[in-house]
């Protein structure tokens, strides 16, 4: 029998060695020299389905043109969804803006500082509230995220079989991660379990021989989890249509190339407004006329992409008619807000003078169609 005593000499234990590790071990990542609660949103914003070396560019970008609460408040949504470009899931892009308008409008500008104030907002969920509210605010909130998930089941020794029993589960680990929180640092605390989660208790080959915490660990390795749910594939074509540039203004008739970009509806529930190819009407493209396949990952669904090339004067009879059609300079296209496939698609045809976002970007992070 553990005592209860014993009991919180073993949780004040984890606690110490767990801080002490991430203190010695953390990566320098830009917004942990940060500690406003409005740099500390954006990043968690950006984190949540996208990984660090993705967000780190992108965060930099967005923190030099939207430093303040203030700024991204007042700048077009146009502008903050092209700034979000590469990173997918742009729907946050959109309620992080609203958000920040409701604050400055709200407000005063000033972002509530407990977590469940935090959660009455847009786009703030239970996670990010917890993560702002104890990183900026020293709140003793647990985070659960998927990191720490895998971290807590493991240390319990808790599998999970099947998909039917995950809210039981889930139940199980937010009342452990909230047991164990520490609550004179519950922002380093919360920090290095998802950095433990990150760097070390990592889904295949832990690194259980550097792990601060192995000894009170119930599994030292891999545990059972749900089998994934199957994906699914689907068929899509585009078009992709290049000519020289008429647009004016050209310095001494320097003439740049334009892509024809369509925008998609505002009525659209997935990625309205971004910028994307055209869609052609038939996805059944001839051998001759393809120019490559690609394939793009959105939750369950592998997307087979096919691009062809369409010369102007085809367009009309070859694409699907979807929203507002624009001949675009090359130049002005990296600047805005486009779909995530377009941007592989401009990216790996060297159309786009910036380097390739798909790179580094892992399947799953790939934003819908
Ligand atoms: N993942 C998401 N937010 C994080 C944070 N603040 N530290 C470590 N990993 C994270």
């Amino acid at each position: 029998m553990v005592t209860q005593k014993e009991e919180r000499a073993k949780i004040e234990r984890l606690r110490h060695r767990l801080i002490a590790w991430y203190q010695r071990n953390r990566r320098d990542l830009p917004w942990r020299s940060r500690t406003d609660p409005y740099a500390i949103w954006v990043s968690e914003i950006m984190l949540q389905q996208t990984r660090v070396a993705v967000v780190v560019n992108r965060y930099q970008a967005f923190m030099a043109r939207f430093p303040t609460l203030f700024s991204l408040a007042l700048a077009p949504e146009q502008e903050v969804l092209a700034l979000w470009s590469g990173l997918g899931y742009y729907r946050r892009a959109r309620m992080l803006h609203k958000a920040a308008q409701f604050v400055a409008t709200n407000l005063q500008g000033n972002l509530p500082a407990t977590s469940t104030e935090l959660r009455a907002l847009p786009g703030i969920g239970a996670y990010t509230a917890a993560a702002i509210a104890s990183i900026a605010h020293g709140e003793p909130v647990a985070v659960v995220d998927g990191n720490v998930e895998r971290v807590l089941c493991r240390l319990a020794g808790w599998q999970s079989d099947s998909r039917a029993g995950a809210a039981a589960l889930r139940r199980k680990i937010e009342d452990l991660a909230g047991k164990l929180v520490d609550p004179q640092r519950s922002g380093d605390f919360n920090q290095a379990l998802m950095e433990l989660g990150a760097t070390v208790c990592l889904p295949r080959n832990p690194l259980c021989l550097v792990c601060p915490v192995a000894g009170g660990c119930k599994t030292r390795g891999e545990h059972k989890t749900a089998p994934r749910p199957r994906m699914l594939s689907r068929e899509v074509a585009h078009a992709l249509s290049v000519r020289m540039g008429r647009s004016s203004g050209k310095a001494h008739g320097a003439v740049s190339r334009e892509v024809l970009l369509e925008q998609r509806p505002a009525f659209r529930t997935v990625m309205p407004g971004l910028w994307e190819l055209p869609v052609l009407r038939d996805s059944t493209v001839p051998e001759t006329d393809l120019r490559m396949t690609v394939r793009h990952s959105i939750m369950q669904v592998n997307y087979y992409v096919r691009i062809r090339t369409v010369f102007e004067d085809d367009v009309e009879a070859m694409c699907e008619p979807a929203g507002k059609r624009r001949w675009v300079p090359l130049g002005e296209a990296a600047g805005m807000a486009l779909t995530g496939l377009t941007r592989k698609v401009l990216s790996r045809t060297h159309l786009l003078p910036t380097a390739s976002l798909d790179a580094i970007a892992p399947p799953q992070d790939a934003d819908v169609l």
